[in-house]
């Protein structure tokens, strides 16, 4: 599966939802995660993040590994999103800062 990941938090670009062929995102208030039941690991989603935080899970650096259980957790309550919308507002300003993990509003 491939693994939405820390800099998604705050920033949610969603040009990830757009590409993904089999609808596998979840919408949370400020971050968006993958089903990994549902993903297809066709990978086209991964370049599309502007924030480039999606990895695949074999390349998933050490201190995202717990994104993994995250990404699973998250997306059997949250709803599906099938469709793009606009980035948070403040997006440009959250991009690059680092440890977002506390901020997910679950
Ligand atoms: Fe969807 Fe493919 Fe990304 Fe999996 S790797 S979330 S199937 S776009
Ligand atoms: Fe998040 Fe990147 Fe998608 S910021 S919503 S994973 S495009």
């Amino acid at each position: 599966t491939y693994v939405v990941t820390d800099n998604c938090v705050n920033c949610k670009y969603m040009d990830c939802v757009d590409v993904c062929p089999v609808d596998c995102f979840h919408e949370g208030k400020n971050f968006l995660v993958i089903d990994p039941s549902v993903c297809i690991d066709c990978g086209v989603c991964e370049p599309e993040c502007p924030a480039s935080a999606i990895y695949k899970d074999s390349d998933l650096p050490d201190e995202f590994v717990a994104y993994l259980d995250i990404n699973k957790k998250l997306s059997s309550s949250w709803p599906l999103i099938k469709y793009k919308k606009d980035e948070l507002p403040e997006a440009h300003k959250w991009d690059g800062i680092p440890n977002k993990r506390s901020y997910i509003e679950a």
